[in-house]
C-alpha cells in the first residue's frame, strides 16, 4: 500500500515545511517538495491513495509514554483494557503508548513482564512498549533489570509513596539506581513523601474529613518537593539518570531546574491535568448524582494543585524552558460506579487516576492556540522527545524517510467537543474533560502506514498494534 499525503504543513520538532509525505508499506519513504516527481515518476499516478492535507498539519503520531491499561490498583483494575485504551488513543492521534508492567512486593519481575506481554498481545490498536515498575528491590530484581533491557524494557519506575503497595525505601532506591548507572537504563520516579502523606491522610480521616478534596490536601506540594529533591540527590550519589513522572508542583519544577543547571541527567514529565485542572475545581465539583463526591473524578497522584499558588503557570513555563521535556497522560482510568465509589465514605479508598489518553494531543494543541508553546514544541513534547527519551527515535517521533508510517493529519480549523456523549472512546462512565472545547481536530491517523482513523471513524482492527523493543535513552547527556 502506497499513500501520498499531499499539500500539508509537515511539523517536526525542528520546524515546519510545506511538503508531501509518501508512505510505502509500513514506512515513510520520502518527504518531498510539493508536487515533486520521484526519479521521473509522477508520484500521484503511482500510489494507491492520495490524501489531501492542504491547510492541515502533518505530524508524527503522538507517543504517550505513561499509561496504565487494565492495571490492578486500589483494589480494582484500571477500566481501559489494552484494546479499548489503545483504540481511544488512536482516535486522539496517539499511535504509540508505553505502559507499565506492575511488580507488587514479592512478585517475580520477569513473570510479571511475561504476563503483561500476554495481556497486550493481539489486543492493541496502536504500537506499544513497556516500562517496568520495581517495588521491593531484591537482588533478583537487579539481574531482571539487565534481562529486561534485552527485551526492550529500558526504564524502571520506583515509588517513594504507597507503603505496602509500591513503596521502595531509600536503600532499595539506591540499589536500583546503582544498577541503572551501570547498565544505562533510566530510573523513573513517583516522587511524593509517602510517610508524610500516610500520616496526613490518617489525621484528616480522624477529623471526619472524608471527601475527595482531602485527597489533594493530604498530598501537599511540600511532600512532592521533598521527594523530588531526595530522588535527585540519590541519583546524584549514584550517577543514575532520573526521570520524574507526573510533576504537578512548581517547587518540584524548581528542584528539577536546579539539578539540570547543575549538569545532572534529570528529566521530567507533566500531564494535561496539571496544566488545566485545579484543587479548587475539585473542591467546587458537585452533581445531583454524586453530590460533593463528584470530586472523585479528579482524584489522582500527584494531586491537582491550588490555582492560587501558580503551579499551572510554572508548568507551562517549564515546558517552554525545557525543564519539563515530556507530556504524558498517566492514563489510569476508573469508572465512578463500582470503582471510584469505593471511596464514598473515605477518600483514601478512591482508586487514584484520571483517563486522558484520547485527549492529550488536542489538549496540548490548545497550548499552541493560547500562545503557551510553539507548533514544533507541541510535536516535540508529545512525540519527538518521548521517542528520544525512551529509545525509539528514528522509527517513532519524526516525519522523515525510514521512520514508521505513524502519521497524524491535524486540522487547526477543525473543532473537537470533548465529553461522554461526544468524542469519548475510553472505557469510563465519565469524562474528566467533560465540556472542553478544542480548537483543532484529529482528522486522519496512520499507524505503520495503515489508515486507522478517518474523520472520527475507526478503520483499524485489534491486534494491528505491535510491541516495540526500545533501546537505551537517546536523550542522556
Ligand atoms: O493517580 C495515579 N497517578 N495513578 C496511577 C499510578 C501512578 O502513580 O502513576
Ligand atoms: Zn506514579
Ligand atoms: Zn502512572
Ligand atoms: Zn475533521
Amino acid at each position: 500500500m502506497k499513500t501520498l499525503i499531499k499539500g500539508g504543513t509537515v511539523v517536526n520538532a525542528t520546524g515546519t515545511a510545506t511538503a508531501d509525505v509518501l508512505i510505502d508499506g509500513e514506512t515513510i519513504a520520502a518527504v518531498l517538495a510539493p508536487g515533486s516527481t520521484l526519479l521521473g515518476f509522477d508520484i500521484e499516478q503511482n500510489v494507491d491513495q492520495v490524501v489531501d492535507a492542504t491547510g492541515k498539519y502533518v505530524i508524527p503520531g503522538g507517543i504517550d509514554a505513561h499509561t496504565h491499561m487494565q492495571m490492578p490498583f486500589g483494589g480494582t483494575e484500571a477500566s481501559d483494557t489494552f484494546e479499548t485504551g489503545t483504540r481511544a488513543a488512536a482516535h486522539g492521534g496517539t499511535t504509540s503508548i508505553i505502559d507499565f508492567v506492575v511488580q507488587y512486593a514479592g512478585e517475580n519481575i520477569l513473570d510479571q513482564y511475561n504476563l503483561w506481554q500476554e495481556k497486550a498481545a493481539g489486543q492493541c490498536a496502536v504500537d506499544y512498549g513497556f516500562h517496568q515498575i520495581l517495588s521491593d528491590v531484591q537482588d533478583s530484581s537487579l539481574t531482571a533489570m539487565d534481562e529486561l533491557i534485552n527485551e526492550g524494557v529500558t526504564s524502571f519506575k520506583l515509588f517513594m509513596a504507597y507503603k505496602g503497595v509500591f513503596l521502595s525505601d531509600d536503600g532499595q532506591i539506591v540499589k536500583a539506581m546503582q544498577r541503572a548507572s551501570d547498565n544505562g537504563s533510566l530510573i523513573m520516579m513517583h516522587a511524593e513523601n509517602g510517610s508524610v502523606i500516610d500520616l496526613l491522610v490518617k489525621q484528616h480521616l480522624e477529623r471526619g474529613e472524608t471527601t475527595p478534596y482531602y485527597h489533594g490536601v493530604s498530598r501537599p506540594w511540600q511532600a512532592e518537593e521533598e521527594a523530588t529533591h531526595r530522588a535527585i540527590m540519590l541519583a546524584n550519589l549514584t550517577g543514575a539518570p532520573l526521570y520524574i513522572v507526573h510533576v504537578s508542583a512548581k517547587q518540584a519544577v524548581e528542584q528539577i531546574a536546579a539539578a539540570r543547571d547543575n549538569g545532572q541527567n534529570v528529566f521530567a514529565e507533566t500531564c494535561p491535568q496539571y496544566l488545566y485542572l485545579s484543587l479548587e475545581d475539585q473542591l467546587g465539583a458537585s452533581s445531583p448524582e454524586w453530590g460533593e463526591f463528584e470530586g472523585a473524578k479528579w482524584v489522582c497522584s500527584t494531586p491537582l494543585r491550588s490555582k492560587h499558588e501558580g503551579h499551572q503557570h510554572h508548568m507551562w513555563q517549564g515546558l517552554r524552558t525545557n525543564d519539563l521535556q515530556v507530556i504524558s497522560t498517566d492514563h489510569c482510568p476508573f469508572c465512578m460506579k463500582g470503582q471510584k465509589d469505593m471511596g464514598l465514605a473515605d477518600f483514601s479508598k478512591i482508586p487514584n487516576g484520571i483517563g486522558s489518553v484520547e485527549h492529550r494531543m488536542d489538549l496540548i494543541y490548545q497550548g499552541v492556540v493560547m500562545g503557551e508553546i510553539t507548533l514544533p514544541r507541541w510535536v516535540e513534547l508529545t512525540s519527538t522527545t518521548p521517542a528520544r527519551m525512551f529509545g525509539v527515535y528514528g522509527k517513532k517521533g519524526v516525519i522523515q524517510p525510514g521512520a514508521d508510517g505513524d502519521v497524524v493529519i491535524y486540522d487547526p480549523n477543525g473543532h473537537t467537543s470533548i465529553g461522554l456523549e461526544k468524542t469519548h472512546h475510553m472505557n469510563m462512565d465519565y469524562s474528566a474533560w467533560e465540556g472542553y472545547e478544542i480548537d483543532g481536530h484529529v482528522d486522519t491517523v496512520f499507524s505503520r502506514g495503515r489508515m486507522i482513523v478517518d474523520d472520527d471513524a475507526y478503520l483499524g482492527r485489534k491486534g494491528d498494534g505491535a510491541y516495540f523493543k526500545r533501546g537505551l535513552s537517546q536523550y542522556l547527556i
